[in-house]
C-alpha cells in the first residue's frame, strides 16, 4: 500500500517536472546528444531543462532553443548532425573552436529559421553542402577560415536574403557560380549581399560579366588571393555601391575596365601582383579613393598619372614595379592625407623635387629609380627612401635617405602603469590591473591607411570596440590594440586583448559574446574595413586560477577617458621622438612591446608558449654546465633542465654566428606557440635577452628514431609498435600541413627528428626550416634547398618548387628505414633504389626478406607489410603530384594497423579520423599495448638529440 502511494507520488511528481520543463523535448534530446559527442561544452550543461536552467550558450524563445553563442569554447567534437535538429535555430556561433573537425551535413537544411550562422576559425573540412541554399531566412554566412574543399555551392544563389558572404581563408577551388538557362541559382542573384568576402582559396576561372549587375547593393568585392585569371569583367562598373574592391594576388590580366572610374563611392582599390596590361586607368573624380595599390603588374609604360595629384582623399598610393617613368611631378606631395607613397622598382628619373607643401607624415619609397638629384636635401622633414638611385651611387651614399629607414618599435605605447608585476599568465591591464585578458587577432580584410603609427585610427578602433562590449553588457575593463602589421596577404593584423571588470577572468558567455560581437561584426569602423578574429585559446574557461595580486592599482584611480588622453599625448611625444620609425614596423627590437621588464607588461599570451629570462635558464642548466648539455648541432648546443614546476624542458641555445634576426625569431616563435599536437613536440617558450636566442622545447626522453630503428638505444621495436609509432609521426605531419594555421611545410622529415617519449610516441621535432604553406597549391619557391641528403625530394631540388608533398617523400624515406633500419644512403645506394629492385613484381612478401630488418623476422609474418612497402613507395614517387597526401598516408597507415590488429581486439572505426583526435580507438589500443607489456620506463634517459643540417 504505502509502496504503491509512493509510486504514484514519484509518477505524479515526474508529471510536474515535465508539466513545468520549458524546453521542447526534441530539442532536449538533440542537445543531450550534442552534450555526449562533444567536449568541453559549459558545465552547467546539467538537467533536463536546457531553457528552463539557463544552460550557458543557450537561448530559446518559448519552448524552442533559437539560438546558441559558444565562440570560443575550446569545444572539440567530429560531428555537427545534431546541430541539424535543433530546428528553431535562428543563430548559430561556433566560432574559435579550433577543436570542432567535422563536415557540414546536408541535413543542416533542417534550420528553416537560421539568420545567422558563424563558423569562423574552427576546422570544420569537405564540401559545403548544397543544402545551405535552402536556408531562405540566412542573412549573414560566415565559414571564414576553416578547411572546406570542393566548389562554392551555386545554391547560395538561392539564398535571397544574405547580406553577408564570407568563404575566405579555406581551401574552395572551382570557379565562381552564376546563374544561367540550365542553372537557375548563382551569385549574381544576391541582390541583397553587401560582403562577398571569398579571399585566399583556390578558385580559379574567369570572373564572369554575369556577376555584377546594377541592381546589387554589394560594398565589398574580396576576391584576392585565389587563382582567378582572364580580365575583370567591364560590369563591374555599373555596381555603384562599392567601396572596397581586392582582386590582387591572382592570375587576372588584360586591360582594366575604364567602368572602374564610374565608382565613386570605392575607397579601396587592391590589384597588385596580376599580370594586367595596358594603360593605368584614369580614376579621377574617385574623390573618397583612400588607398590604392596597383603594384606588379604590366601595365603599358607610362609617366605618373596626373590624376593622382587630384584625389583629396588618398592616403596611400602603391605603384611599386608598373613601368613608370619619367620625372617625379612635385604636385603629388600636396595632398593633405598623403601617408605612403610607394614607387619603388620603376624607371623615375630627373631630379626630385618634393615641394614646401607636404603632409609631415609622408613616406615616400623611391628605392630602385633612376633619380639623379634632390633638391631641398637640406631641411626637408619627411621619410624618403632613394637607395639604388644614381644619386646615391656616388659620394652622396651616405646621406640619410640613401639607406633603407630604420625603425626603432611598435607604435602603440600600452599602458603608463608604474612597474608592477602580475601571476606568470597576467597580463597588466592599461589600467594598471593584473588580470587574464582574451586575446586573439583582428585581421582586416582592407584598411584605408597605411601609417601604422597614427594613433588616431586606433582610437577611433579602440572606440567603436568599447562601446560594443559596452553595449552589450560585458564586464570589461579595458583594450589593449597592439603589434599592427601587414601580413602576407596584405592584411592589416592587430593583437587585441580584452581586460575583464571586476574579475580576474571572464566567464564563458563574456567570452562567446566578445567572439560573436566581434565575428557577426554588426558595426563599421571608420577607415577600418570587414575584419575577422582568430583568438587564442582562452585560458581561463574552467574557473578563476589562483593568482597572486588580483587588481593591483598602482597610483591614483584615474578616469577612463583622462586616461585615453595621457595615453594619446604620451603616444604623440614618442611618436615626435620616433621621426624615422615608420614603416617597417618593429625592425630592430621587436620584442619591445613584449618584455615584462619593460613596463609595458604586455607579453602576448603566445598560445602557452613562456618568455623566459637568461637569468631563468641559466640557472635551470647550471649556467650551461657541460653535464647537461644533451646535444650538439651546427645551431649550437641543446640542455636539459627543469623549469616552473618540475616541467622538463630541453633548451635549444643558437651560438654566435647561427642567430636568425629579431624579426625573424620572432615570426618563428609566433608560427610555433600555435603548433599543439600531440605528435609535435611542443614550445615551451623563448628566450630573448643579453644577446642570447633560446628555444625552450617540452623534454622528449626516448631519443630519436633513428636511434631505436637501430638498436643504438638499446631495445628493439616490434612490427606493431613500428606501425604505431609511423602513424603517430603521420598524424603530427599531417596536422602541420592540414590543420596548423598558417599551414607548415617541415622541410627536413628524417628518422633523427621523430622523437620517442617514455611511451613511445611518436612526436616530429625541429621545424627550424619551415616554411608556412602560404601560396597554398602554386608551391613554394625557395632561395635556397635546404634539406637533408637521402630524404630530399628530387622534384623540389631540381625546381626549388617546395611544397607539401617534399615532406611526403621524405616521410616515404623514413617508412622505408623503419622496416629495413638501413641508412637512407648505403654502400652508395639508395633505399628507395634498393626496395624497390627487391620488390620486383612477385608481390610476395617473402621476396622482401633480403631487405627486411632482420630483427624483425621473415617479412611473410608480418601483417600488412605489403601495403606497407607500398605505401612507402607511393610516397616516395618521383611526380609529387603523384604522392599521396599526409593525410591520406594517416589513413592507409590505420588500415594497416587495423589488419595487424587481432580480430578480437578490433574495434569500431571513425570514418573519418582526425589527426588530433584523442579519442580515436587505435590510439587507446596502442597505448593499452604498451601498458600491457609493461614497457619499462626507465629507458627514458635517452640524450634528446637535435640534429640540423
Ligand atoms: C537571450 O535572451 C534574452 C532574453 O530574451 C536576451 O536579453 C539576450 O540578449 C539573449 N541573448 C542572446 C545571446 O541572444
Ligand atoms: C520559425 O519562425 C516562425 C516565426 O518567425 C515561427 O512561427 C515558426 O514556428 C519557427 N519554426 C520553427 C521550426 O521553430
Ligand atoms: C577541387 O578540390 C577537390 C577536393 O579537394 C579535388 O578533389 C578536386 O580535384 C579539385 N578540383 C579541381 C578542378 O581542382
Ligand atoms: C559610366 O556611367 C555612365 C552612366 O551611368 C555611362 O553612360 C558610362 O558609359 C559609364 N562609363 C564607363 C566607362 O563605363
Ligand atoms: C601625423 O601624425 C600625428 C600623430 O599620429 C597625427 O596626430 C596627425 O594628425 C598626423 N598629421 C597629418 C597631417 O595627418
Amino acid at each position: 500500500m504505502i509502496c504503491r502511494f509512493l509510486v504514484c507520488l514519484l509518477l505524479l511528481s515526474c508529471q510536474i517536472l515535465l508539466a513545468f520543463a520549458l524546453t521542447d523535448s526534441g530539442d532536449v534530446a538533440a542537445l543531450n546528444s550534442i552534450k555526449s559527442s562533444w567536449k568541453n561544452l559549459p558545465p552547467n550543461w546539467k538537467g533536463a531543462d536546457p531553457c528552463g536552467n539557463n544552460w550557458d550558450g543557450i537561448n530559446c524563445t518559448n519552448t524552442r532553443v533559437t539560438s546558441i553563442m559558444l565562440a570560443g569554447q575550446l569545444l572539440e567534437g567530429s560531428t555537427f548532425s545534431d546541430i541539424s535538429s535543433l530546428t528553431g535555430l535562428v543563430e548559430l556561433d561556433l566560432s574559435n573552436n579550433i577543436g570542432l573537425k567535422a563536415i557540414l551535413p546536408p541535413s543542416i537544411q533542417n534550420l528553416k529559421n537560421l539568420t545567422t550562422l558563424v563558423l569562423i576559425g574552427c576546422s570544420f573540412f569537405g564540401p559545403i553542402p548544397d543544402s545551405i541554399g535552402s536556408l531562405p531566412r540566412l542573412v549573414y554566412l560566415s565559414l571564414n577560415s576553416n578547411s572546406f574543399t570542393g566548389p562554392i555551392p551555386a545554391s547560395i544563389g538561392n539564398l535571397l536574403q544574405l547580406s553577408w558572404l564570407d568563404l575566405g581563408m579555406n581551401k574552395l577551388n572551382g570557379t565562381i557560380p552564376i546563374s544561367s538557362n540550365t542553372a537557375p541559382a548563382g551569385l549574381d542573384k544576391l541582390l541583397l549581399a553587401k560582403h562577398f568576402h571569398l579571399s585566399n582559396n583556390q578558385l580559379f576561372g574567369e570572373i564572369p560579366e554575369k556577376l555584377f549587375r546594377p541592381d546589387m547593393t554589394l560594398i565589398h568585392a574580396i576576391f584576392d588571393n585565389n587563382k582567378l585569371n582572364g580580365a575583370i569583367p567591364s560590369s563591374i562598373g555599373t555596381v555603384q555601391t562599392l567601396e572596397v574592391i581586392r582582386f590582387d594576388w591572382n592570375s587576372l590580366e588584360g586591360p582594366l575596365p575604364p567602368s572602374i572610374s564610374n565608382l565613386t563611392k570605392l575607397q579601396e582599390l587592391y590589384l597588385s601582383n596580376n599580370n594586367f596590361s595596358g594603360n593605368i586607368p584614369d580614376l579621377t573624380g574617385l574623390d573618397l579613393l583612400f588607398y590604392v595599390d596597383m603594384s606588379n603588374n604590366s601595365f603599358n609604360a607610362s609617366q605618373v598619372p596626373e590624376w593622382f595629384s587630384s584625389l583629396q582623399s588618398l592616403t596611400t598610393l602603391m605603384m611599386e614595379n608598373t613601368k613608370l617613368q619619367g620625372p617625379i611631378p612635385v604636385d603629388m606631395f600636396r595632398l593633405p592625407q598623403l601617408e605612403t607613397v610607394k614607387l619603388s622598382n620603376n624607371n623615375l628619373n630627373g631630379s626630385l623635387d618634393i615641394g614646401n607643401s607636404y603632409s609631415s607624415n609622408l613616406t615616400v619609397d623611391l628605392q630602385n629609380n633612376s633619380v639623379t638629384g634632390f633638391q631641398q636635401q637640406a631641411n626637408y622633414t619627411l621619410d624618403i627612401t632613394l637607395a639604388d638611385n644614381p644619386i646615391c651611387n656616388g659620394n652622396g651614399a651616405t646621406e640619410a635617405f640613401c639607406s633603407v629607414a630604420k625603425v626603432d618599435s611598435s607604435p602603440l605605447p600600452s599602458s603608463r602603469c608604474r612597474a608592477v608585476s602580475c601571476g606568470r599568465d597576467e597580463v597588466l591591464s592599461p589600467n594598471c590591473q593584473c588580470s587574464h585578458p582574451y586575446t586573439g587577432i583582428l585581421h582586416f580584410f582592407s584598411f584605408s591607411f597605411s601609417d601604422l603609427q597614427n594613433l588616431t585610427y586606433y582610437n577611433i578602433l579602440h572606440g567603436t570596440l568599447m562601446s560594443q562590449f559596452r553595449a552589450r553588457g560585458i564586464p570589461v575593463d579595458s583594450l589593449n590594440l597592439t603589434n599592427p602589421t601587414i601580413n602576407m596577404y596584405s592584411y592589416l593584423e592587430i593583437t587585441l586583448q580584452v581586460f575583464p571588470s571586476g574579475k580576474d577572468v571572464f566567464d564563458r558567455t563574456s567570452v562567446s559574446t566578445i567572439g560573436f560581437v566581434l565575428n557577426r561584426q554588426p558595426f563599421p569602423v571608420d577607415y577600418f574595413g570587414p575584419f575577422f578574429f582568430i583568438d587564442e585559446q582562452y585560458c581561463c574557461l574552467s574557473g578563476p586560477k589562483k593568482s597572486s595580486n588580483v587588481g593591483i592599482i598602482v597610483g591614483v584611480a584615474i578616469g577612463g577617458s583622462f586616461l585615453v588622453l595621457l595615453i594619446f599625448l604620451a603616444g604623440m611625444y614618442a611618436l615626435r621622438q620616433k621621426r624615422r620609425a615608420k614603416e617597417a614596423i618593429d625592425k630592430s627590437n621587436p620584442f619591445a612591446s613584449w618584455d615584462p621588464e619593460k613596463e609595458s607588461g604586455a607579453v602576448p599570451q603566445l598560445q602557452g608558449a613562456k618568455w623566459f629570462s637568461f637569468e631563468d635558464l641559466k640557472k635551470c642548466t647550471d649556467n650551461f654546465s657541460e653535464s647537461n648539455c644533451v646535444g650538439s648541432g651546427g645551431y649550437g648546443k641543446v640542455y636539459k633542465g627543469s623549469v616552473g614546476s618540475e616541467q622538463v624542458v630541453a633548451i635549444k641555445r643558437a651560438q654566435q654566428g647561427s642567430m636568425q634576426g629579431a624579426v625573424e625569431f620572432k615570426t618563428e616563435i609566433e608560427l610555433m606557440s600555435r603548433i599543439h599536437h600531440k605528435n609535435v613536440v611542443g614550445l615551451v617558450g623563448f628566450c630573448y635577452e643579453q644577446g642570447e636566442q633560446m628555444l625552450v622545447y617540452e623534454y622528449i626522453s626516448n631519443g630519436t628514431l633513428r636511434d631505436c630503428v637501430t638498436g643504438k638505444s638499446g631495445f628493439r621495436l616490434d612490427w606493431n609498435k613500428r606501425l604505431r609509432i609511423a602513424l603517430d609521426a603521420a598524424r603530427g605531419l599531417s596536422y602541420l600541413h592540414e590543420l596548423a594555421s598558417p599551414p607548415i611545410i617541415h622541410r627536413d622529415v628524417k628518422s633523427t627528428n621523430i622523437l620517442l617519449d617514455n611511451n613511445l610516441n611518436a612526436k616530429v621535432a625541429d621545424f627550424g626550416l619551415s616554411k608556412l604553406l602560404g601560396d597554398t597549391g602554386k608551391g613554394y619557391v625557395t632561395t635556397q634547398v635546404k634539406g637533408t641528403l637521402g630524404y630530399m625530394d628530387p622534384e623540389y631540388y631540381m625546381t626549388q618548387q617546395l611544397t607539401d608533398k617534399s615532406d611526403v617523400y621524405s616521410f616515404g624515406v623514413v617508412l622505408l628505414e623503419l622496416m629495413t633500419a638501413r641508412a637512407p644512403i648505403q654502400n652508395g645506394k639508395h633505399i628507395v633504389r634498393l626496395v624497390h629492385e627487391a620488390m620486383g613484381d612477385s608481390k610476395d612478401p617473402q621476396s622482401l626478406d633480403e631487405v627486411i630488418d632482420p630483427t624483425l623476422g621473415s617479412a611473410s609474418k608480418l601483417s600488412g607489410i605489403w601495403r606497407f612497402v607500398e605505401l612507402a613507395m607511393s610516397c616516395v614517387r618521383e611526380a609529387a603530384a603523384e604522392r599521396p597526401s599526409m593525410g591520406e598516408v594517416v589513413r592507409e597507415i590505420e588500415n594497416i594497423m587495423e589488419m595487424a590488429v587481432p580480430p578480437n581486439k578490433q574495434m569500431h572505426h571513425h570514418t573519418f579520423v582526425e589527426t588530433a583526435d584523442d579519442e580515436s580507438p587505435l590510439r587507446s589500443y596502442g597505448a593499452a599495448e604498451t601498458e600491457s607489456e609493461g614497457f619499462d620506463v626507465s629507458y627514458g634517459s635517452f640524450p634528446f638529440h637535435v640534429h640540423r643540417q
